[in-house]
């Protein structure tokens, strides 16, 4: 199987991007990290990260003929984009709400998520290990599916 990595605005700057926050991990190390995980299962990654909402949503598009699931980080876009949203619904793929940091613990604006009524679920809180953990959430759910 393969799984794309969707990584949205500002977070190119991990590793210098508030590091109290988000910690110094940069995200080719957390791809890395994704790409040695997902080998021990199989899983092949692929990656793209953008600072602009449409790119975005033409790469959960084009992921529906080349992927069988993705973790998506929108950054700041959770918060705002019906158009994600949409774009997630308009796929049949599972997909996976990721945060670093645990947003709920976090200003008012960061509470809601426009995404999570379109996804599959959410993992916050911990550091670059979320994407780890979603990645073995999208593999415990293929699992269950083809049992
Ligand atoms: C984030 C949380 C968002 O609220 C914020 O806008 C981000 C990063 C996270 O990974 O913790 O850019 O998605």
């Amino acid at each position: 199987p393969r799984v794309l990595i969707l990584n949205g605005p500002n977070l190119n700057r991990l590793g210098q991007r508030e590091p109290d926050v988000y910690g110094r991990v940069t995200l080719a190390e957390i791809e890395r990290m994704c790409r040695a995980h997902g080998a021990t299962h199989g899983i092949e990654i692929d990656t793209l990260q953008s600072n602009h909402e449409g790119a975005l949503i033409d790469a959960i598009h084009g992921a529906a003929e080349t992927a069988d699931g993705i973790l998506l980080n929108a950054g700041a876009y959770t918060h705002t984009s019906v158009a994600l949203h949409d774009a997630i619904a308009s796929v049949p793929l599972p997909v996976i709400e990721v945060h670093l940091s645990n947003v709920h613990a976090r200003e008012a604006f960061r509470h809601h998520s426009c995404i999570a009524p379109a996804v599959l679920g959410q993992i916050a809180g911990f550091g670059a290990a979320s994407y780890l953990l979603a990645l073995d959430a999208l593999r415990l759910h293929w699992e269950s599916q083809s049992a």
